[in-house]
């Protein structure tokens, strides 16, 4: 008998290269109970059953033929392929998600590419220079030769790659519409077919909702923005395209190596620590939050998951943090009780943000967040005690 470890790399390796979780012919991951029994399974297959479409990308990265092998020796074949270790290209790897997403993949045994032009330096990855499964490159996603060499050989593609938010779009729309959306085409465009995609977008495009009633995945898009516009956009091509799932996320909170403070969790939180006050705008608004480190729990549960959630969009979140803005401060001011916050129509969201999310769908394949909003403050407050704003101060 085999320990449960290599038997589930196998089975979710093998699912994750497209066997669709329907195939009579494959018994569904979690209901093996070993390797010996997989391979038992796999042995009872009469010869015209192999090969098995999911064994595929191994043959692209120039890997013995594992068909013949399974055929002849299946329990030494799977040993094999658990031991593989997946090729991920990841990019804008350097960006606010990518530095923690990077290392928990290189974590998890992968060999992990980063395509990015480091817009905001790359020190948040530095790290993982001593990792030879690391592989850093310079260059800009939006052309063809860069792109096609980083694809090559790889199993799964995260485009993280984008100009974010609705700000830095509006400020320049023409890099915002071939980054976000033209650079995604161009990726489905020249990528192969076994490679599969695991695409992330913001849920913001579902814009007001309906007074108490949650947005779940066949909610309309309704996106005003230009950021929201161009990722509601290469999401569809996405989902259009096939051999893809992508990942609907709520407002992102948490500290990562290249900390972004123009989102909402933490800059109240900074405002609190810093100011101790923070005027909100449209108070009542709702939203959904969820942390950074569960974002990258859930690319790596949609790769252990592939087969099964394939073809389809997931909202990511907390499905106990849908809070107004009032209500996200009132967390915040239980855990820096000095902090005031009031209400003033000083502002508008550029997306009319107003919504409540279920997170039904992904929380049905297993997918369970670990960080909660309340672990979030907590840690942005230690953060903040390291990080401020003096670059361009006379005071520290
Ligand atoms: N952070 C969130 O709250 C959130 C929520 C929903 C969706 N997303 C999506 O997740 C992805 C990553 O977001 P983030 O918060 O890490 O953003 P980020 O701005 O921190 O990172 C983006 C990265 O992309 C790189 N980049 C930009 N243009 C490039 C180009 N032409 N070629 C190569 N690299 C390029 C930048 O250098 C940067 O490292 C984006 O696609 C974003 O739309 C983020």
């Amino acid at each position: 008998m085999h320990g449960p470890v290599p038997y589930c790399i196998a089975f979710r390796r093998w699912n994750l290269s497209g066997v669709p979780s329907g195939d009579a012919r494959v018994p569904p991951f979690g209901q093996v109970r070993s390797l010996r029994q997989a391979a038992g399974s796999i042995q009872a297959l009469s010869p015209a059953q192999l090969p098995l479409p999911g064994l595929a990308p191994l043959h692209m990265m120039g890997r013995p033929r594992p068909h013949a092998e399974i055929a002849r020796e299946p329990e030494r074949a799977l040993r094999r392929i658990a031991a593989v270790p997946l090729q991920i290209l990841v990019t804008g790897g350097a960006g606010y998600l990518g530095c923690v997403l990077v290392p928990h993949l290189l974590q998890q045994g992968h060999e992990v590419y980063v395509l990015d032009k480091f817009l905001y330096g790359g020190s948040g990855l530095l790290e993982c220079c001593a990792d030879p499964r690391f592989h850093p490159i310079r260059g800009d996603c939006r052309e063809e030769s860069v792109l096609q060499q980083a694809l090559a050989g790889c199993d799964v593609i995260i485009p993280l790659a984008a100009i974010v938010g609705a700000p830095a779009c509006d400020a320049d729309p023409f890099a915002a519409r071939s980054t976000n959306l033209d650079a995604i085409r161009l990726l489905l465009r020249l990528r192969g077919r076994s490679q599969s995609i695991i695409f992330p977008t913001t849920n913001s495009g579902y814009g007001i909702g309906e007074q108490g009633k949650y947005c779940t995945e066949t909610t309309p898009l309704r996106p005003i923005s230009l950021y929201g516009r161009t990722k509601v956009d290469a999401e569809q091509a996405v989902l259009d395209a096939g051999n893809a799932v992508t990942l609907r996320l709520a407002t992102v909170f948490g500290m990562s190596p290249r900390m972004r403070l123009d989102l909402l969790v933490n800059d109240f939180v900074y405002r609190a620590v810093t100011d101790r006050a923070v005027t909100v705008f449209e108070g009542h608004a709702k939203r959904n939050y969820i942390h950074v480190r569960d974002v990258a729990r859930a690319f790596v549960h949609v790769m252990e998951n592939f087969s099964r959630m394939n073809g389809e969009p997931y909202n990511v979140g907390l499905s106990d943090a849908n809070l107004s803005k009032l209500e996200l401060c009132a967390a915040i001011q239980r855990k820096l009780p000095r902090f005031v916050y009031l209400e003033a129509p000083v502002g508008e969201d550029p997306d009319k943000r107003d919504y409540i999310v279920s997170n039904a769908k992904i929380e049905a394949t297993g997918f369970r967040p670990r960080y909660s909003l309340e672990m979030g403050i907590e840690e942005l407050i230690k953060g903040y005690t390291i990080l401020r704003r003096h670059q361009y101060s006379n005071l520290n």
